[in-house]
């Protein structure tokens, strides 16, 4: 077990307008209607600050997900329904609504936010919250612009006919929907957004630890105008409502991001209908530092910000920290003291700049890799604590001296646990960091413009950031190659993930 190492945590009560929302058991939102799980049961979410009780959701299961698909499904098979004959202007509109409403209620999203997952209130204002109202802003352009083609064909068996033929671009029906909890509003946000602009109908299932943002965004979808049916939130567990979704045959597409091993059980779970698969998963990025990196300073800010922001609880942290020989003890030196001044806290309280990790699950997950690491012989440079007796706080931690086999190197761990390791040349950092089963993200610093690009093309990874890590924006296609995933998020690129292409062909 790793130490404790001592924590103030100041208690700090949410606003009236969020107790308000708290205050009685949050419900299912199926057709339209706010309703109690069939079951009756419902869940506790935790304060992760304190691990006290927050809230109680519905806990729905297979028979929720059930009246939630027959809802999407009727909507989606109704070919005089509102939703199939809206225009795209129209649908344009109502998705650039939401994000209206997103920004409108910005503050009341990022405390709801704040207290569920711990993220700092102050991130949630200016990352969360935003990027999740830009995605729909984003999304609410392409109704207009799903356009097919139209095809010159040749047909050698027919000589002399004619054809007029050309592809359009439909829906591919009802969609089914699995998130996690790290960034609760923004990966639905990306999620319901490209369902939306396409024309689907759609079950969503929020994270057990991280439902409420997810279900205030519901109420945010039905005043902007979107019709019953069309979006419907089922809360509950990922072995029951998620399995239920996952596995039902009437839906037509499941879009899915968390972990890698729960990904391969969705695939397993599709199997049954074909339903198409998308999947966004863990990573284990490298994030590799040149010793002709123009600005040393920011080049350590930034290695510390890819690892340490959200807490390290994002799928493309920077958590294997690659620098050039003659600079590592700098910059390890550097990275530590970033580490050392983060100020932990809860996430309401102002002064916080890293909050607790979302739940007791992960505490010990990461506290585990932490023992893991020491025990294999790996030296903890800063942090390798558990902070404070309650909630769920762990220190920021540099770890160096680890071999590339080391379950630290090799696998996800999702806290904010960096490991730091020199390399000598260029051919030598290529193979070590491509030689990990994810490829989510990669970072490059250097000032050496060919050498960047030259290592961006070799980097097996769905996104290279050179000189800055950790840039997102809603029209850039983001996702994994290897086992971090199939498909990508944002971008127009998700459009034909969430559309069939038809082709039709007329005889002149
Ligand atoms: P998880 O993969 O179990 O959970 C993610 C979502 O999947 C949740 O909504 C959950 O309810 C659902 N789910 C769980 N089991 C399911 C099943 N059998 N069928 C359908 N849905 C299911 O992730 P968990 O347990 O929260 O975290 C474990 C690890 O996963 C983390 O330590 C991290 O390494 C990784 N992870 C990666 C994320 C990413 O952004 N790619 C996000 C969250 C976790
Ligand atoms: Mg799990």
């Amino acid at each position: 077990m790793v130490a404790t190492a001592p924590l103030d945590i100041p208690v700090i009560e949410p606003s009236s307008r969020v107790q308000e929302f708290l205050q009685s058991p949050r419900q299912i939102l199926i057709n339209g209607k706010w309703q109690s799980a069939a079951s009756g049961k419902t869940f506790t979410v935790f304060n992760p600050a304190s691990g006290g009780e927050i809230a109680q959701v519905a806990e729905g299961d297979a028979e929720d997900i059930a009246q939630a698909v027959a809802a999407a499904r009727k909507v989606f098979d109704d070919p005089t329904h509102a939703w199939n004959n809206m225009t795209p202007s129209e649908r344009g509109k109502l998705i650039w609504k939401i994000g209206d409403l997103i920004l409108e209620n910005l503050d009341e999203l990022a405390e709801l936010e704040s207290l569920d997952n711990g993220k700092p209130m102050g991130v949630a204002q200016v990352a969360d919250v935003p990027l999740s109202a830009d995605l729909f802003h984003y999304m609410a352009g392409w109704t207009t612009k799903l356009e097919g083609n139209t095809i010159p064909i040749s047909v050698p068996y027919a000589p002399g006919a004619k054809f007029h033929a050309f592809t359009m671009r439909e829906p591919v029906g009802v969609v089914g929907q699995i998130i996690p909890w790290n960034f609760p509003l923004l990966m639905a946000a990306w999620k319901l957004g490209p369902v939306l602009a396409t024309g689907n109908c759609v079950v969503l299932k929020p994270a057990e630890q991280t439902p409420l943002t997810a279900l205030r965004l519901g109420e945010i979808i039905q005043e902007a105008g979107v019709p019953d049916g069309v979006v419907n939130i089922v809360t509950g567990m990922g072995e029951t409502a998620g399995a239920a979704l996952a596995a039902h045959d009437e839906v037509d597409k499941v879009a899915f991001t968390g972990s890698t091993e729960v990904g391969k059980m969705i695939v397993n779970a599709a199997s049954g209908n074909l339903k198409k698969v998308t999947l966004e998963l863990g990573g284990k990025s490298p994030n590799i530092i040149f010793k002709d990196t123009a600005n040393l300073e920011a080049t350590i800010a930034g290695a510390a910000s890819a690892i340490f922001f959200n807490h390290g609880q994002c799928c493309c942290a920077g958590s294997r920290l690659y620098v050039e020989k003659d600079i590592f003890d700098d910059v390890v030196a550097g990275v530590s003291a970033a580490a050392e001044s983060i100020k932990l806290g809860p996430g309401l309280a102002p002064d916080t700049e890293m909050g607790p990790l979302v739940s007791d699950e992960q505490l010990s997950r990461v506290t585990g890799y932490m023992n893991a690491g020491q025990e294999a012989g790996a030296t903890c440079v800063a942090g390798g604590t558990r902070r404070g007796e309650q909630g769920y706080f762990v220190s920021p931690t540099v770890i160096k001296d680890a071999q590339d086999d080391m379950s630290i190197v090799r696998e996800e761990i999702f806290g904010p646990v960096v490991v730091a390791d020199p390399f000598d040349d260029i051919e030598e950092i290529i193979g070590r960091s491509n030689d990990s089963t994810y490829g989510l993200a990669a970072g490059i610093w250097t000032n050496d413009i060919g050498k960047a690009h030259r290592t961006a093309a070799r980097l097996r990874a769905g996104t290279v950031w050179i000189n800055c890590y950790n840039i997102f924006d809603a029209a850039l296609p983001f996702g994994g190659y290897k086992q971090s995933g199939w498909g990508r998020e944002m971008g127009h690129e998700v459009l034909d993930l969430y559309t069939e292409t038809k082709a039709v062909c007329l005889g002149l």
